[in-house]
């Protein structure tokens, strides 16, 4: 006897539907890990989105839980594994496995324990999904990009750290609230590290391509009368008060992500500050990642903006790529 499903519908073509075309993975189902699925779930940008995790009930019912709101999405496959095989083709990974800061704890403590997390994870990845490209989250960000880089012997452009996106939302919040404007609306960036030696481009930060430093003098000398300076402290600080206060971050950076993700699986050519290989960039010798504005579309990363820097902020610059490269250099990969 013919089943419901038999006599509802007459199939057109059966077995021969389209395959996935964009497929993200999201490697940790953690705080940020969800809110990076759901931010790209809003988003309505992939066709299939499966989620990994070494805790498989965990995982199951965070899957569970978001299947359950698919009524409300347009995304029409949604997984979830312990295993490999399920994030087969993907086309972007998005890897936020890893321990999080304590408070009192900065991203550079997490290096060892989470290097030990990519080597299981990296590889795996890149077994089933050879073309893909690889986000990291995890951290610390820079130097986990490379690692990510070096265990996946990818070429460069298709690995990226989320670096300073975050950062520079940030400070074009904060900058935006003392202004009474949208920040989509004031432009300015951090680049070098997702971190405490991050570096504020004052002499770019603008509204409407006027510069804020050409409206006063002060800040061009780096004095300030009017609070403008101390945005960028407040900028580093942000992640420390906010697992001060509700023990970890997660929303900024899941709308962080995904705003990533749209650039690449939409080819949309944006710039974002993200970390990218800078050695010869700016006079750094060192094979680090760091955050520069990038040009971002579905090869990854298709360019980097030669921003002119004052010789203050290059100066930096090189000092972050120092910090990392201390750090780094002692790895066995
Ligand atoms: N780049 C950024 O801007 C940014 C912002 C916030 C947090 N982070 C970082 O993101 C990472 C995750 O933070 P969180 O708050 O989600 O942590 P969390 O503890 O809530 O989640 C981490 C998840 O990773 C999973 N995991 C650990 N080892 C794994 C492995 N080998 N394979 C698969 N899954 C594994 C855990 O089971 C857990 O579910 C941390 O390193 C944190 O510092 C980065």
């Amino acid at each position: 006897m013919a089943t419901v499903k038999e006599k509802l519908l007459l199939e057109i073509n059966p077995g021969r539907e389209a395959g996935i075309a964009s497929k993200v993975t999201v490697v940790g189902v953690g705080k940020v890990g969800m809110a990076c699925a759901f931010s790209i779930l809003q988003a309505n940008i992939a066709d299939c989105v499966t989620l990994i995790d070494m805790m498989g009930d965990k995982v199951q019912g965070e899957v569970m839980d978001l299947q359950h709101g698919s009524l409300f999405l347009k995304t029409p496959k949604i997984t979830a594994a312990k295993e490999y095989l399920e994030t087969a083709n993907s086309k972007l990974c998005v890897i936020t496995a890893g321990v999080r800061q304590r408070v009192g704890e900065s991203r550079l403590d997490l290096v060892h324990r989470n290097v030990e997390v990519f080597k299981q994870i990296i590889p795996q990845l890149v077994q089933h999904s050879p073309e893909a490209i690889l986000l990291v989250v995890s951290n610390p960000v820079d130097i986990l990009t490379y690692v990510a880089w070096k265990l996946s012997g990818f070429p460069q452009h298709r690995v990226i750290g989320s670096g300073t996106n975050l950062d520079s939302a940030r400070f074009r919040f904060l900058l935006a609230e003392k202004l009474q404007m949208s920040p989509s609306s004031v432009h300015g960036y951090i680049i070098g590290e997702h971190g405490d030696s991050s570096v504020a481009v004052w002499s770019g930060a603008n509204v409407a391509g006027i510069e804020l430093q050409s409206l006063n003098p002060d800040l061009k000398r780096g004095q300030d009368t009017e609070g403008w300076l101390e945005i960028h402290q407040k900028v580093v600080e942000s992640a420390y008060e906010v697992i001060r206060l509700k023990g970890y971050t997660s929303w900024a950076i899941g709308l962080s992500v995904s705003h990533l993700a749209q650039s690449i699986l939409k080819n949309l050519k944006n710039v974002q500050p993200i970390s990218t290989l800078v050695k010869g960039l700016h006079g750094i010798k060192e094979e680090v990642f760091l955050s520069l504005p990038c040009v971002l579309g579905s090869a990854g990363v298709c360019g980097v903006i030669n921003q002119p820097l004052k010789e203050l902020e290059v100066q930096q610059l090189k000092h972050s790529a120092q910090t990392l490269w201390d750090l780094q250099k002692n790895l066995t990969l």
